[in-house]
């Protein structure tokens, strides 16, 4: 291959080498032969273009392997840019080489294959068109974090995978075996965090985080990835606007960056656009009882948690994100305090996307009051001495502090319009599946 002709599909699509003689590298995407004439479409990272390869415009032997090469083949192949109304995206290639780097064996995946078959071949399926969309909206998505925190001063801060306390609940923690000892996988980077503002003062990151989900839901994975973020000197509404501003942003830069995937994925982009460019409401979880109670004629007793359906069922109401806050103090986990002006509710909010997607962010104040939190946790059967050092935090110097965790594959899977945010995730671990 001679590298100066050598290009990428998108720039054929693009209109830029009309009439040019290039060549691509990539794979056959769908084939069929009649008589002298190949029909291909080549797919790269950037896209698909239709190739014909016609006998007599090649070498003979590269015309039989182009007959002969199946499905998910590797190819190098030369050729002339036609603009060709017919073909999808207004191009095709009129082939005058073809080389097969790799002859493919019969591809195991074709059309319409049940949803636990892809899953046991994730590992193929993750080259189709759809899943390389979603990951590259994925890919955007997660740059768009960086760069927001970033940019407004925030540095990566890193804390361990392996932890010696919960976070998030006993319940759901999975247990690591650790030299003669017992420790467990980070159920969020927060307590660390927390230690690490009173050197940083604002600071984010996003990790791996596991949690042992019990129940098969559309929403929940044993492994995801969270975007948190943590700052001294910050209340409520500090992180609340912060939260918002992110979630506009990361939608903004999807919207700049991934066209093309947004129209693979059949997604709305003028309806994310308007959610990118509108203020989302906070209400109060008291207020969203109300709501549920007149629109819906759902009670919910007040201090019970919002459940999938009672999240669905008030988010019938809204077509862009929601903040809630002031959850019920008692069910809430131990280092969100109480807020002084409603001593029955928490300082802490959850965002809740439209469309049935449910919480995509969870954070709050923290708890100042060692006292209070010792006797939360006691109450959970936690052992307070495990948790002497995060007291510490609020012994030298404490300050309000505030943060929240977004979940990644919650924002990739609302943003894409996709049903089962294991479609977010390259490989998903759920409680039924932890292979390939
Ligand atoms: O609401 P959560 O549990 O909040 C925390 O872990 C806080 N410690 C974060 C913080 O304040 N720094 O989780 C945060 C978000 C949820 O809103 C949800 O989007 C996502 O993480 N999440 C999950 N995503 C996929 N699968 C799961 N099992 C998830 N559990 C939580
Ligand atoms: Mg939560």
């Amino acid at each position: 291959m001679t590298e100066k002709t050598l290009i990428k599909i998108e720039d054929i699509l693009n209109g830029r080498k009309n009439g040019e003689s290039i060549q691509v590298r990539g794979w056959i995407y769908r084939t069929r032969s009649s008589g002298n004439i190949v029909f291909t479409v080549l797919r790269d990272a950037t896209g698909t273009v239709q190739a014909t390869v016609k006998k007599g415009n090649l070498p003979d032997p590269e015309f039989k392997d182009a007959e002969k090469a199946l499905l998910e083949s590797s190819v190098e192949v030369k050729g002339t840019v036609k603009e060709d109304k017919r073909a999808p995206g207004g191009y095709e290639m009129q082939v005058t080489g073809f080389h097969v780097v790799h002859f493919a064996e019969p591809f195991p995946i074709t059309k319409d294959q049940s949803p636990e078959l892809l899953m046991d071949l994730r590992h193929l399926w993750i080259r189709s068109q759809r899943l390389s969309s979603i990951l590259k909206i994925r890919s955007t998505v997660v740059g768009a974090i960086h760069q927001f925190f970033r940019s407004q001063g925030f540095l990566e801060f890193d804390a361990p995978v392996l932890q010696p306390n919960q976070c998030e609940g006993g319940s759901t923690l999975f247990e690591v075996k650790y030299y003669e000892n017992k420790t467990f996988l980070s159920q969020s980077w927060q307590l660390y965090a927390e230690a690490a503002v009173f050197g940083l003062e604002k600071i984010y990151n996003m990790g791996p985080t596991f949690r042992a989900e019990r129940s098969k839901t559309s929403r929940h994975l044993s492994e995801f990835w969270m975007a948190e973020m943590e700052a001294a000197w910050m209340e409520l509404p500090d992180i609340v606007k912060i939260a918002k501003d992110e979630i506009r942003f990361i939608l903004k830069e999807v919207l700049e960056h991934n066209v093309r995937d947004l129209v693979v994925l059949n997604c709305d982009k003028d309806k994310l656009r308007t959610i990118a460019e509108s203020e989302f409401p906070t209400i109060t979880y008291t207020k969203a009882l109300e709501i549920l109670k007149e629109k819906e004629h759902m009670d919910v007793e007040w201090g019970k948690d919002l459940r999938t359906v009672e999240e669905d069922n008030l988010m019938k109401h809204f077509t862009i994100p929601v903040v809630v806050t002031n959850y019920p103090l008692e069910i809430m986990a131990f280092y969100k305090p109480k807020d002084p002006k409603d001593p029955k509710t928490a300082l802490c909010f959850d965002m809740l996307a439209p469309e049935g997607y449910g919480e995509i962010i969870g954070g709050s104040q923290r708890s100042l009051d060692i006292e209070d939190m010792k006797q939360r946790l006691l109450a959970m059967g936690e052992k307070v001495e495990n948790y002497e050092w995060y007291f510490d935090l609020r012994r030298y110097g404490s300050v309000p502090h505030s943060g929240y965790g977004v979940g990644v594959e919650r924002v990739v899977a609302w943003i894409c319009g996709i049903d089962n945010i294991k479609d977010a995730i390259p490989f998903p671990r759920t409680i039924l599946r932890f292979r390939p």
